[in-house]
């Protein structure tokens, strides 16, 4: 197992340092370098231009989030659910709608049931999945491999980015393909994590944070599912209290929590609206006393705000979701690592729930 982990002390931290080489099989053949378009052969004979239902659970809902936001940015109707609540939302399908199983393993119970159910229902089903001849891959009608390699360690960490990046070649095809900014943006993202992770100051931040009482991450529009996963990978890995929020929803009870003791991590890019709201949303936690940990590229006067700075690249909301996650992703592992957990193997998760 040792030669396995090619000398990193966990498969976690070897498969956040993987992200760049996944990321870049991710976009490999996919980008019409000629005419700027996106070419997704797996699902070539795709033709959907009806709403979008993406159905998913743990970290791969928060890539179908993101996704859905991504779609919707193009101008398609497209919303994600949790699959377990799929049928109990009792969620309009017709033969128009396309639903999107988001699955790294592709063995998920609750996953497969929902797509089971919207194929019943008369819909067409696809699978996001990093499994070739998964369930998922198998029963949907049409499958787009995310590519990311195996991941062992069971807190998703290169398959989230891989999904994440998938699911935006996916909006782009499924719309108006891409700008040449935009497709200059997507090309860039493999070697912008390979700078954080050259140069991330995450490990100095879990130490300066490994004994606090809980943590709470805020993010808007694209970061608020960075938020969610931020807190899943902390609780997963430490076994600590942590919470993601959208960043307006704090005023309406959670900062009812927020004390020195409990440090805010707030995902801000750019200058725009969505930078300054989330600002005053860390000014109402700096008001509170509370520790301010900002993830950032510096566009925005955060920083001004903030007792640590975990810097990325400017590249914009979506490509800036995608490398704040892994400076949460290394701050998570560092808490982890500094409590002595059992970071590849949690203890209660399993990499893959085959049960309802
Ligand atoms: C389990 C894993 C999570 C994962 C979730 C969904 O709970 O521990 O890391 O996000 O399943 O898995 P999937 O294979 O469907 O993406």
């Amino acid at each position: 197992e040792d030669a396995e982990k090619s000398g990193y002390d966990h498969f976690m931290l070897k498969e956040i340092n993987e992200q760049p080489t996944a990321l870049r099989q991710c976009l490999r053949g996919r980008i019409d370098e000629l005419d700027g378009t996106i070419d997704l052969d797996d699902i070539a004979d795709l033709d959907h231009d009806g709403p979008i239902q993406f159905v998913a659970c743990g970290t791969s809902y928060h890539a179908a989030l993101f996704g859905a936001e991504r779609l919707r940015t193009a101008g398609v109707q497209a919303h994600a659910y949790l699959a377990s609540e799929y049928a109990s939302e009792r969620v309009p399908v017709d033969e128009g709608t396309l639903v999107v199983g988001v699955t790294q393993s592709g063995e998920t119970a609750d996953t497969l049931r929902a797509l089971r159910e919207a194929a019943r229902a008369g819909a067409t089903t696809l699978a996001v999945t990093n499994t070739v001849a998964s369930s998922a891959a198998r029963e949907c009608d049409h499958a787009l491999y995310i590519r990311a390699g195996p991941e062992i360690g069971v807190a998703a960490t290169k398959t989230f980015a891989s999904q994440q990046l998938a699911l935006a070649l996916l909006a782009f095809a499924l719309s108006d393909g891409p700008t040449r900014e935009e497709l200059e943006a997507l090309r860039d993202i493999p070697g912008q994590v390979q700078t954080i992770l050259d140069t991330t100051d995450a490990r100095a931040v879990a130490e300066a944070y490994a004994d606090a009482d809980a943590y709470f991450f805020i993010g808007r529009g694209y970061h608020y599912p960075v938020a969610l996963e931020g807190a899943l990978k902390m609780k997963e890995i430490t076994y600590r209290h942590a919470e993601g929020f959208a960043a307006g929803e704090l005023k309406h009870g959670p900062l009812a929590l927020v004390t020195q003791n409990t440090p805010v991590f707030a995902i801000v890019t750019g200058n725009g609206e969505t930078a300054r709201k989330t600002i005053g949303n860390v000014k109402e936690v700096e008001a509170r006393d509370a520790p301010i940990v900002a993830i950032t590229d510096g566009e925005s006067d955060v920083t001004r705000y903030a007792d640590h700075v975990l810097e990325i690249p400017a590249v914009g909301d979506l490509g800036g979701s995608v490398l704040a996650n892994v400076q949460l992703q290394l701050v998570a592992y560092w808490v982890a690592n500094l409590l002595g957990r059992s970071i590849d193997k949690p203890r209660n998760l399993a990499k893959s729930v085959t049960v309802e």
